[in-house]
């Protein structure tokens, strides 16, 4: 029994080795691994990468950013509950990298960007708003017009199975602003009044800025989280040597 089984360990770390030792890279090809880390090495790397990264990596089990499906959102607001389903979040795909930092001997990265974003779904909204009772559903899309964004990233290093060392995340901030514009387009707020609901959709409208700051925060979490994740994700299948050409620092 010992003995096969030690045969088992010999053949796969045969085969381990010449997996490694091949070609045989785990990162995609549109990663171009920088050689230092200049802010304008890093930017276009990550800018590089982004429309293809955020369609996912099967092989790799990393989930598509764009789109990707809110199944359900509840936002309590006061004296309504609003909640979206199905709600697909689609634009990441277009982001604009505007800075990478990444202080490898401090286990710290930043990045940071703006894009549009569109959410579209179903929404139901159920309570009372100023004097008139809302039992609102249908249809609902969201436009963000230059949203910005700012991730701020404590790392640290792993050493996996294979002896290879990893990225992983201690834990992350972030801030960010709504940019230029944020639309509503909600159907049947009101289901018996059509002009109160298109009254009501254009104060949304008017005052968007409010809105999205009452609004946004949940989605934009659960956005941020999901990124993160798949980030963590792709760190943790992907050796930090295909990542970047600097020596680690530890
Ligand atoms: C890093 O150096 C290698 C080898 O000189 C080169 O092929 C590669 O293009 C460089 N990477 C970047 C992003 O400049
Ligand atoms: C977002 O849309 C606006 C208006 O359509 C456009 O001017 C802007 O360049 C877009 N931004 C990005 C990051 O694609």
């Amino acid at each position: 029994m010992n003995f096969h089984m030690s045969v088992y360990g010999i053949t796969l770390n045969i085969l381990l080795f010449f997996f490694r030792s091949g070609s045989t890279k785990l990162a995609p090809d549109y990663i171009h691994p920088c050689n230092d880390t200049s802010s304008e090495c890093l930017v276009k790397a990550t800018q590089d990468a982004v429309p293809h990264f955020v369609r996912g990596i099967p092989e790799l089990d990393i989930p598509t950013l764009d789109p990707f499906v809110i199944e359900e959102l509840s936002i309590p607001l006061s004296g309504v509950k609003v909640t979206f389903l199905q709600g697909k979040v689609s634009g990441f795909k277009n982001c604009i990298v505007d800075n990478v930092i990444s202080e490898l001997d401090k286990r710290h990265f930043v990045l940071q960007f703006h894009t549009n974003l569109t959410i579209k779904g179903q929404y139901t909204a159920v309570g009372r708003l100023l004097l008139f009772p809302i039992n609102g559903e249908g249809d609902a899309t969201i436009k963000l017009t230059n949203l910005r964004m700012k991730v701020d990233i404590n790392t640290k290093y792993i050493k996996g199975k294979n002896g290879l060392h990893h990225f992983g995340l201690r834990n992350y901030k972030y801030t960010f602003d709504y940019g230029d514009r944020v639309s509503f387009d909600l159907q049947n707020i009101f289901k018996e009044s059509k002009q109160l609901s298109d009254t009501v959709l254009n104060f949304l409208n008017e005052n968007w800025k409010t809105v999205a700051e009452e609004f946004g925060k949940p989605i934009v979490d659960y956005a941020v989280e999901l990124a993160i994740n798949t980030i963590k994700k792709f760190f943790l299948a992907v050796p930090y040597e295909e990542l970047i050409n600097v020596p680690i620092p530890i």
